[in-house]
């Protein structure tokens, strides 16, 4: 018999969807080898570089051989520095033993779910939703269970929407605040409103929150945890650096909880992971307690890019865009345009409005349909201010093209 490799691919995995933040950023990449001028609007990365005092403690831990495994979840310094970094900026009540250091907030979600969920589980999750969340709760056998929001409502799950969608089998909710891909955030009433409904139902939340530092306008960013005892009996704190100290290379995420459920996931990541890399954390201890100007200056920069873009897109005929409070993504409805042809063609959905604009205007950006939103485009402003000056004159000037 001739061995097929795809035939032995487990179910799991045929089921798995590649992740199309990465496929469109790999296109778009892929075209810029081959010489073509493309803008990248499509990938969640700052474009800054790690701020140096970070870069140096990683050097210095090198040069001072911290190169042998660590504690799978981390040392101690460092998970006391994540400590410190929830206390003084979260409110937070957190000890060493509740925390766990992985490669990045991705692998701390898929650690939760794998530790957390299986078949028969029903796990809520907001729409328009970041890409991961729904594949990694199948990936861990469970059932995603997709609860549109409503742009009327900013974005926002409303308490009403949360009770319809809780069914016996539901286990757990994703909430991500502020959101990729909108950008949209609770403010404390309406994250109280939420914790209510999941108080009552005694439901796990997961609070991603590895966007709060990128803020704007005077918003302030709620932890889901800090909201009661109750609230944070149920809930698993996610955060990474990658977002607030542009250092998405180095692979560092973390979570804090409930004791059992961070230890279900050190055991699971002392079987496959072990240790994220050992000066990567010396570097982070540096980040989380030293000088936090840098987090602040890149939050600036972002303000003034959202700021130019919105003025820009908000004069677009057609595209009605929301207004965010945070991340660095704008998520404009274009869903006017659906409909409209080019040369004949028609366009018959954000996808491939999305490929459209990237043949004709070659500007990378992620349609909708990624985030579980139909008519929409999501726009990554981390690019330079030039950059974003043209890539935005691009987009306007192909959607004009269209009749
Ligand atoms: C909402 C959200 N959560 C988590 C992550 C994970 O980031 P990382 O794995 O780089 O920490 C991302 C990255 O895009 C994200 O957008």
């Amino acid at each position: 018999m001739t061995f097929a490799p795809k035939e032995a691919l487990s179910r799991r995995i045929r089921a798995l969807n590649p992740s199309p933040t990465m496929a469109i950023d790999g296109k778009a990449k892929e075209m810029k080898a081959r010489g073509i001028d493309v803008i990248g609007f499509g990938v969640g990365e700052p474009d800054f570089d790690t701020p140096e005092p970070i870069k140096e403690a990683a050097i210095r831990a090198l040069h001072e051989g911290f190169t042998k495994y660590t504690p799978v979840a981390g040392i101690h310094d460092l998970r006391e520095a994540i400590c410190e970094k929830f206390k003084k900026e979260n409110g937070l009540d957190y000890a060493p033993d509740q925390v766990v250091v992985s490669n990045g907030g991705k692998h701390v979600l898929f650690n939760l779910a794998l530790a957390l969920f299986q078949e028969g589980d029903e796990v809520i999750i907001p729409a328009p939703y970041w890409v991961t969340y729904p594949d990694q709760i199948q990936l861990a056998g469970a059932t995603p269970v997709i609860v549109s929001t409503r742009e009327e409502d900013g974005f926002l799950l409303t308490p009403s929407l949360l009770e319809k969608a809780v069914s016996p089998k539901t286990k757990a909710i994703i909430l991500n605040s502020p959101s990729n891909p909108t950008g949209a955030a609770y403010d404390r009433r309406q994250m109280e409103e939420i914790a209510r409904v999941c108080v009552k139902k005694g439901i796990l939340v997961i609070s991603d929150e590895i966007y709060e530092h990128i803020v704007y306008n005077g918003f302030e960013p709620v932890s889901f945890a800090a909201l009661s005892p109750e609230a944070y009996n149920l809930t698993v704190t996610v955060n990474g650096l990658s977002k607030s100290y542009a250092m998405t290379g180095w692979r560092i995420g973390y979570a804090a909880g409930p004791k059992e459920i961070i230890e279900a996931c050190v055991n699971l990541q002392s079987q496959s992971t072990s240790n994220i890399t050992s000066f990567a954390q010396k570097a982070a201890v540096v980040a989380l307690k030293g000088d936090q100007a840098p987090v602040r200056t890149m939050a600036e920069e972002f303000a003034k890019r959202r700021k130019y873009l919105l003025d820009r897109i908000d004069r677009i005929p057609g595209v009605r865009c929301f207004h965010p409070q945070g991340a660095f993504y704008l998520f404009p409805n274009v869903s006017a345009y659906i409909g409209k042809s080019f040369n004949g063609n028609r366009i018959n959905n954000s996808e491939e409005l999305a490929q459209y604009l990237l043949d004709e205007a070659r500007v990378a950006l992620v349609p909708g349909e990624a985030f579980g939103a139909q008519g929409y485009l999501r726009i990554s402003y981390a690019a330079s201010m030039e950059k974003i000056k043209e890539g935005i004159d691009r987009i306007e000037a192909a959607l004009k093209k269209l009749a």
